[in-house]
């Protein structure tokens, strides 16, 4: 007989297991998933372009976010981290990956830039306390079973700076967006992920209310010769928190 149920934790770990019925752990299943969808670099898929998003050198742009400590939270092959690192912000990267490390160790190395990877659970790995002024995901969020939410805020909470910024893009719910519509208790139901989950604003605004919005739009539609990514089937936000709540 189990009795494995005592914490958060093992409820947390009990609910990924729907989502992985042969693995020992969610997030070993999803590492080999990546590592799959990670073997062929000359695939055309959209983020596989070395360019970061639109959104992000924008926020740079307007004086938004300015270089501090950063966090890149799902980092892939690393578009995003290397472009934070040669604005001058001293960058962790990790991923749970390992093609996706390898990838974006070989994109550092060829650039010259110096970034902290890790190749790991980003919820459960050690060394990711910050404090960062930002915390970046491009794509991470909207992967994650609706449980691991639970994760995220805790990882925010104790890695994000008073004052620091949340960049967030993820799958967008409605016309031309894309990602599942189904709500979070069919996931469990139907034991799957569906490709990833889609948010409305209203969503995200709800999950992410001890943050302050400073921003919340579809991200731009960027043509081939762009220098940044961007596919307007992402919303793409800026959260702040405040500086007294830590
Ligand atoms: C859609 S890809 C986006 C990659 C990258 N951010 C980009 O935009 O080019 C999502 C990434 O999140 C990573 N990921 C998913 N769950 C993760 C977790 N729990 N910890 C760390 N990385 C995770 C996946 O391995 C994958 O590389």
């Amino acid at each position: 007989m189990d009795r494995d149920i005592r914490t958060v934790d093992d409820v947390l770990r009990l609910l990924d297991g729907l989502f992985a019925p042969g693995a020992d752990r969610w997030t070993a299943d999803a590492a080999d998933w990546w590592d799959g969808f990670y073997a062929d670099r000359s695939k055309p898929v959209p983020f596989f372009v070395a360019r970061p998003d639109e959104s992000l050198a924008s926020y740079v742009e307007r004086g938004l976010i300015a270089p501090g400590r950063a966090l890149d939270l799902g980092c892939g092959p690393g578009r995003n981290a290397l472009h934070l690192a040669s604005l001058g912000f001293e960058v962790d990267a990790v991923d749970l990956s390992p093609a996706a490390i390898t990838w974006a160790e070989d994109r550092a190395r060829e650039a010259g830039a110096d970034i902290r990877f890790h190749c790991a659970d980003a919820f459960t790995a050690t060394g990711l306390n910050g404090p960062y002024d930002l915390i970046h995901d491009s794509g991470c969020f909207h992967h994650l079973p609706p449980h691991r939410r639970v994760s995220y805020l805790a990882l925010l909470d104790r890695a994000l700076a008073p004052g620091g910024h949340l960049a967030l893009t993820c799958f967008a719910a409605g016309e031309t967006g894309m990602g599942s519509e189904l709500p979070d208790a069919d996931f469990y139901r139907e034991s799957g992920l569906q490709g990833g989950l889609a948010y409305t604003p209203q969503s995200l605004r709800w999950i992410f209310s001890d943050l302050t919005e400073i921003e919340l739009r579809r991200m731009h539609d960027e043509p081939p010769e762009s220098p940044y990514f961007g596919e307007p089937f992402l919303w793409t936000a800026l959260f702040r928190r405040d500086t007294g709540t830590r």
